[in-house]
């Protein structure tokens, strides 16, 4: 489903070099729950977010079903992620004056699709999160567990084939968190999601499929 062969990123500021991804072969399985663990700045961040078409490797090929999608112009890049990728951050990414319905309809303002079908879309996703009680209120309103199951309505609400999480639980406590684990559980069981989760935490880690490694940029495993 995707594939990173030989990839590194290099970031560069006017003094300073930081190789923030060393040689980073990986390749995730249609349908895969995968978990990424390593210390703060090894490159987790990074690598989510080359993954994800948010950013470019400086070295490396990018395959997303076979297809290698480094050479696409930037148009047809942000087709596709908006197609097939949904992300999810630490810090959900509301747009605070917007309710929750109107948040979770973001992703598909870019398709061609009438208000009522887009409305009827976000009603959907937000009953998958068990949220539609809240449809009206606005993210300042919400719990921090609440406010990220907006964040994973919005992310699936194109049906997107892959979810892409960066510390999704980091800002919640423990049981809130395990709701949110819950949730991308079910997406993976019931709806066939392909899942890569950045996680700090090995409790959650090791409810997923499988773990990778990654310290100084490089892979440990
Ligand atoms: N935009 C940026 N410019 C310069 N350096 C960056 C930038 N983003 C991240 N880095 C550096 O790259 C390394 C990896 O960062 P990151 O992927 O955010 O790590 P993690 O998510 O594992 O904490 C760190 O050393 C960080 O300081
Ligand atoms: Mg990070």
């Amino acid at each position: 489903m995707i594939k990173l062969k030989n990839i590194d990123k290099v970031y560069r500021t006017d003094k300073i070099e930081t190789l923030a991804l060393k040689e980073i072969d990986l390749e995730v399985k249609k349908n895969e729950f995968l978990s990424i663990m390593g210390p703060s700045g090894c490159g987790k961040s990074t690598l989510l977010n080359i993954m994800g078409l948010l950013d470019q490797p400086s070295k490396g090929e990018i395959y997303i079903d076979a297809e290698q999608v480094m050479t696409f112009k930037d148009k047809k890049l942000a087709k596709l992620r908006n197609k097939k990728i949904g992300f999810i951050f630490q810090s959900f990414h509301l747009i605070n004056d917007l309710s929750v319905v109107d948040n979770v309809e973001i992703p598909l303002l870019y398709r061609k699709m009438s208000g009522s079908e887009r409305r009827r879309r976000a009603l959907a996703a937000l009953e998958k999160v068990g949220l539609n009680t809240r449809t009206k209120h606005f993210p300042n309103q919400l719990s921090g567990g609440q406010r990220q199951r907006v964040a994973i309505a919005r992310a699936i609400v194109g049906e997107p084939e892959i979810i892409l999480a960066d510390e999704p639980t980091g800002n919640l406590d423990s049981n809130m968190g395990q709701e949110i684990i819950d949730i991308l559980h079910n997406l993976h069981k019931n709806e066939n999601t392909t899942i890569v989760m950045v996680t700090h935490d090995e409790h959650i880690a090791k409810q997923t499929e499988r773990i990778i490694r990654l310290f100084d940029g490089a892979m440990v495993n």
